[in-house]
């Protein structure tokens, strides 16, 4: 049936010998692109939320949990980067193996993963910019710095910040990968450096009671009419999905294979080796913040009201040392450009690998005719996502971000393991070890995770895989290239 038609192997070999991007990514250069997408606003702010609603000092058992959900998938990415090294990503991969309709679908899930991830980030590196030209006394206007919907006063109002830090992201991107994967590369090395400042300096100021007890009993914490389940196990596992955004970013460096020197081998390796990294960097940073701060302090209505959105910070501050502030406010200012530099370089290739198979206009994969850089894709992204983070209040979104990712994870778990029983036979460069075991431990762990996702964010990324329905038979299924042969 057409709705589950496969593109072969054989035609994404074909794709790959015909691209014109230009082959300029190694080894480190991919690695360094999964920590810049990975290290990002969240370990920065979510680890109070994590800590005070849900897991208490075990906060660091959520982050083990998250981990390894994010290894499953990580390990079913790379068999796939290994055989299928195209820009696609998921999308691609379930093209080759489970069929058309669940390639739009994912394709089309990857966009709240990767464009609404774009403009979430955007709004919060605006916030920390904010904070940042305000430590030089810099104070910029309410209406220039709020979206239209969060804006108290009368009159025109927009996030200005967010919207220039994108149309800049867009240039570099529009001017090449090889310009943007050196920028990345600077900016890893100074956040790399702002997370190892946090656990060395950190781990001095650690008093271990504050660790005591580790898992504490479960409880309620009732705010107006919210009740929170906190602590023990339950909240250890909701701890997961509440800072899984933190891990959000590594399967980017899966959309860069059109560009990676030597991708069937390189692209397995950095995408595991940048999670590793950031899972070690993760667990120990909330080892050392729950140390240094103890898990009730983050209450908002407590005697830190701010240590809930601002608590690595805060952790500092309280320790005696905040000209910490400015180096996590800088880490977390210029960290963010990467995230955001990544997260639109990503969609960009998944749509430059989705208008190739016919099922979105050509436009998205017209070439600069100079840089070999999908530019119009590049730009039409760039413009709609500036709009949207400078006049939307998007920034309550993160988790959305979190569903299309985690989706897209489970339809890569089963798919991996469809076509290992399909065609066993084809070459593998990299084959997960035990697969079906962590194929069915990769389902079951993300599928959990979505379900502990907030509410809203469930069903308006619900409506959003609908809509992608209506738009795949209005459009994508008569102009799909699989169509017309
Ligand atoms: N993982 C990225 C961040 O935390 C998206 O900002």
């Amino acid at each position: 049936m057409s709705l589950f038609r496969r593109k072969s192997i054989e035609a994404f070999e074909a794709d790959m010998k015909k691209s014109e991007l230009k082959r300029v990514l190694g080894k480190w250069s991919l690695t360094a692109i999964g920590i810049g997408a990975i290290i990002g606003g969240g370990i920065f702010v979510l680890t109070g939320t994590g800590a005070y609603y849900h897991a208490g000092p075990a906060l660091a058992l959520s982050f083990i949990i998250a981990g390894i959900a994010c290894v499953f998938a990580a390990l079913c990415y790379s068999e796939f980067a290994s055989m299928i090294p195209v820009e696609g990503s998921a999308y691609a991969y379930a093209y080759g193996t489970i069929g058309e309709i669940f390639a739009w679908i994912i394709g089309w899930g990857l966009v709240l993963e990767y464009a609404m991830g774009s403009m979430t980030v955007a709004v919060s590196w605006s916030g920390y910019f904010n904070k940042l030209i305000g430590l030089f006394g810099v104070h910029l206007p309410n209406w220039l710095t709020q979206d239209p919907g969060s804006y108290q006063g009368t009159g025109f109002s927009m996030n200005l910040p967010a919207t220039i830090i994108v149309l800049l992201v867009t240039a570099l991107l529009v001017k090449g990968t090889k310009e943007a994967a050196k920028a990345n590369n600077i900016i890893v090395v100074v956040k790399v450096s702002a997370v190892l400042f946090v656990i060395i300096v950190g781990a001095f100021c650690v008093h271990s009671a504050n660790w005591v007890p580790f898992i504490p009993e479960a409880t309620q914490i009732i705010e107006g009419t919210k009740v929170h389940e906190a602590y023990g196990w339950g909240g250890i596992i909701s701890g997961a999905a509440a800072i899984f955004f933190a891990y959000v970013g590594f399967d980017a460096v899966s959309t860069q294979a059109g560009e990676a020197i030597n991708p069937k081998k390189d692209v397995p390796f950095a995408i595991i080796a940048s999670l590793l990294v950031c899972t070690v960097l993760y667990i120990l940073v909330s080892l050392v913040l729950t140390g240094m701060m103890n898990y009730h302090d983050f209450n908002p209505l407590g005697k830190y009201p701010n240590a809930i959105k601002a608590p690595v910070a805060m952790a500092f501050e309280i320790a005696g040392m905040p000209w910490a502030v400015f180096i996590i406010t800088v880490a977390a200012t210029v960290g963010l450009i990467s995230v955001l530099m990544v997260m639109m370089l990503g969609q960009s290739r998944i749509f430059l690998g989705m208008s190739k198979d016919g099922l979105i206009p050509k436009f998205f994969s017209e070439l600069h005719p100079v840089n070999k850089t999908p530019y119009k894709n590049s730009i039409f992204l760039g413009v709609i996502i500036a709009l949207v983070a400078g006049f939307t209040p998007i920034n309550t979104l993160a988790d959305m971000t979190s569903f299309g990712t985690l989706f897209a994870f489970t339809m890569v778990c089963i798919a991996v393991w469809l076509l290992r029983v399909r065609e066993p036979n084809l070459q593998r460069n990299f084959k997960v070890p035990a697969l079906p075991v962590i194929a069915v431990c990769g389902i079951c762990i993300n599928v959990f995770l979505m379900y502990n996702l907030d509410h809203r964010a469930q069903l308006l990324s619900f409506a959003w895989l609908a809509l992608g329905l209506v738009i795949y038979f209005a459009y994508s299924k008569g102009n799909s290239k699989l169509n017309n042969q």
